[in-house]
């Protein structure tokens, strides 16, 4: 909520992190989405107030539509057929990236310094690009996702954002884990739309796709730590046999084991250690606080 995004994100600082990536939720979706772009939408209101209240922080804003839209997906959503069956339903393409531009400038004019367009729709950096540099805002930088994979680790944050596709699935437009030379293609396409920071989504099964990302290209490469991931360490962290002796430990204001902060400090230096420059994580706050100490 807006009341507390200002003191978190001063306190996000303080630990010495340099930027943060949103993302907005509505609990009023509609079928198009359009509450991804209204004026007065809580990641444009979110981008204002940072603005107004911090300063020196990188605001990084996601841009996507399952957030917002009634059936979950990444796109606008087009029958076909009988429309009987999930297969009469695809995804608009083409119609989708008018959306997203236009939820990029909504961003832009809150005053974002990056949007990150993470609907892995084909051509969203141009046309994103495109309808930034028209409206005056060169400025303002693009973060790609570039290889996002159809992931089984994104669980908790489409539980959290309410996001579960209603009927099929990602996976004509999210990537096959099976092919790994796609995602050089990816980030290759991603580059020559404009793209200024690439990023490979999740992490921690992908550190073969981070480094050769490394290896490839010479831009900024970010990795997605994603939700399953840090749910895993959390399960673990509490587990001590497999499972079978779980402590019930809801409260997440609870210290962090000794054995938690192993844990995540040989991951994200695992994510390092393969080639990424920046790391999306969950985990940020504790890490920066152990790493000053
Ligand atoms: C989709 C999106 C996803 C995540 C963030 N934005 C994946 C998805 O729902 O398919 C996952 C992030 C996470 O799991 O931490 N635009
Ligand atoms: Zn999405």
């Amino acid at each position: 909520s807006i009341d507390n995004l200002v003191k978190d994100i001063e306190e996000t600082k303080k630990l010495g992190i340099k930027a943060v990536l949103l993302f907005g939720v509505s609990h009023k979706k509609d079928p198009m989405g359009i509450g991804a772009y209204a004026k007065n939408g809580i990641a444009q209101k979110a981008i204002r107030t940072i603005r107004k209240n911090i300063k020196d922080i990188v605001v990084i804003s996601d841009v996507c539509l399952c957030g917002y839209i009634s059936h979950g997906h990444c796109g606008i959503v087009k029958a076909q057929g009988t429309r009987h069956k999930a297969q009469d339903y695809i995804i608009d393409n083409d119609e989708t990236l008018k959306v997203l531009s236009k939820i990029a400038l909504s961003h832009a004019e809150a005053g974002v310094d990056f949007v990150a367009p993470s609907a892995m729709m084909d051509g969203q950096v141009k046309a994103i690009r495109e309808a930034l540099d028209k409206q005056g805002y060169q400025d303002i930088g693009i973060l790609g996702y570039s290889a996002k994979y159809a992931s089984n680790f994104y669980g908790p944050f489409r539980e959290a954002l309410g996001s579960k596709p209603q009927f099929g699935d990602r996976k004509t437009y999210q990537m096959d884990y099976r092919n790994s030379d796609e995602a050089l293609r990816e980030i290759k396409q991603d580059i020559d739309e404009g793209a200024d920071i690439i990023m490979v989504k999740p992490a921690l099964s992908y550190l073969d796709i981070i480094y050769r990302a490394k290896q490839n290209f010479n831009l900024s490469l970010a990795a997605y730590n994603v939700s399953g991931e840090y749910a895993m360490v959390k399960a673990y962290s509490r587990c001590s046999v497999l499972g079978v002796r779980c402590s019930k430990r809801t409260d997440n204001r609870e210290p962090i084991t000794e054995t938690e902060k192993n844990l995540v400090l040989e991951i994200l230096t695992s994510i390092k250690r393969a080639g990424a420059d920046l790391i999306v994580t969950y985990h940020a706050k504790e890490v920066a606080k152990w790493l000053k100490q």
